[in-house]
């Protein structure tokens, strides 16, 4: 039997349980601060997360998205209020309130087809060292989750931009080939009317006195007959309908011999520049298109720019390798050659460039344009398998850069021999 404790024992037992228990219990409080602290910062990141899905799944631009997250981060990190928050993807910057940079900081980057993005979140003021610098390693992992949301929502806006174009391409495709067929069917007919009135109005200003009144209607007659004619002709060259005959040749010799024409055509106040490139390649090409393309890109010019100003014609030599083929709809790589036509005029807007290859697209005053000049040039270049492109700013002038597929040299010419 064991002997009975004595009082002091019991006392002393009592008080050594009480003070394990209130060990155990400041221990488990202390636990429980903690488990609460990890929870709460747990559901911080789970809510920002949350919102950034959100976000990308209603907001209908990356621009938005950007600037939508850039906000919404620094209630996510333990010290918001010091917390600031940038974004930086295809040149551009999306920064949180206040915003300033600072060395306390944090940064995740994205990668999306060949651009680079990144995420920063800057402490502006200092704090304790946690795992990495002043961050803790569950920030770090919840920046990398947004880079990597960011780069899927960038790929997806990608593809959607790509499926517009490809739609608007369609679209535009379609009422080209719509528009061509009317124009075609009725300019022919319209081009034989304008012949007679052409030829009768001659005949009969050799009736009439010259001097009189009616050979001065009848001369303004012709006047807008050749103009109507000069239409018919844009019309038939957009509807494919003229008989073409390409030769391989040399961009410059043609250019060459219709610089003067250009002159008269653009006037004395406009500057003319010709810069050709000595060791450009050959196209093939009907030599009349050449003169159309040419016709129409200078006068577009010369009517951008008011009163005096310069026109640059120049020529060279550009190899397209794979790079940029792959961000290029429709070239292959090679060796093509560029012709581009650029002027200091009033260039234009961002609504106007996109429709000008529209047929019947002109600002110009009723009477002055009909809207078709670089709808038919667009068609010429695409039907040799070249392109255009326009690059304009309001006030700063316009380029038009056309590239054409290089072409040999067939034998016979190689060797100057006449055909
Ligand atoms: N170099 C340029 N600078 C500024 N605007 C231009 C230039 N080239 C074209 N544009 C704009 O594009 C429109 C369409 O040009 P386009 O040549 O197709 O037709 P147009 O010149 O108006 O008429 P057309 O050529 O049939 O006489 C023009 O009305 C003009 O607003
Ligand atoms: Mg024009």
């Amino acid at each position: 039997m064991s002997e009975k404790p004595t009082y002091e024992e019991l006392e002393q037992r009592v008080k050594d349980l009480e003070s394990v228990f209130h060990s155990d219990h400041k221990q488990n409080e202390q636990e429980l601060k903690r488990l609460y602290q990890d929870q709460k910062k747990r559901f911080k990141e789970l809510y920002c997360l949350n919102r950034v899905s959100e976000s990308i799944r209603w907001l209908e631009n990356l621009r938005d998205i950007l600037h939508d997250i850039v906000q919404l981060i620094p209630a996510s990190l333990k010290y918001p209020e010091i917390t600031r928050v940038r974004i930086v993807f295809d040149g551009e910057e999306h920064v949180s309130e206040g915003f300033e940079e600072s060395s306390w900081c944090l940064s995740a980057e994205f990668l999306v087809r060949d651009k680079r993005g990144i995420v920063e979140v800057f402490y502006i003021e200092e704090r304790p060292l946690e795992d990495e610098g002043p961050f803790l390693k569950e920030e770090r992992d919840l920046l990398d989750s947004i880079a990597h949301m960011l780069e899927e929502a960038a790929e997806k806006e990608y593809i959607r931009n790509e499926k517009q174009q490809l739609e608007d391409q369609y679209r535009q495709a379609q009422k080209m080939e719509s528009v061509g067929r009317l124009a075609g069917g009725v300019a022919h007919d319209y081009n034989n009317a304008l012949t007679a009135i052409m030829g009768f109005t001659d005949l009969a200003m050799m009736d009439s006195d010259p001097t009189g009144p009616l050979h001065t209607d009848l001369n303004q007659v012709l006047k807008a007959a050749r103009r109507a004619q000069d239409i018919t002709r844009q019309l038939l060259a957009f509807a494919r309908k003229q008989t073409i005959a390409p030769i391989v040749l040399n961009l410059n010799s043609i250019v060459e011999s219709m610089i003067k024409m250009l002159r008269r055509l653009i006037g004395e106040d406009i500057d003319l520049v010709w810069l050709p490139d000595k060791a450009l390649g050959n196209v093939k090409m009907d030599p009349s298109q050449i003169d159309q393309i040419l016709a129409n890109l200078c006068v577009n010019a010369r009517d951008a720019i008011a009163g005096v100003g310069k026109i640059t014609i120049e020529t060279g030599m550009v190899t397209l390798d794979k790079t940029y083929c792959d961000k290029h709809a429709g070239f292959v790589p090679g060796k093509f050659v560029l012709m581009t036509i650029s002027d200091n005029g009033c260039g234009m807007d961002k609504e106007i460039l996109d429709k000008i290859f529209e047929p019947f697209f002109t600002t110009k005053e009723p009477g002055a344009g009909t809207g078709l000049g670089l709808a038919v040039t667009n068609n010429i270049i695409a039907m040799h398998k070249g392109f255009i492109e326009i690059e304009s700013k309001v006030g700063k002038g316009t380029k038009v850069i056309v590239t054409l597929k290089t072409e040999r040299l067939s034998y016979e010419q190689e060797k100057g021999i006449d055909s």
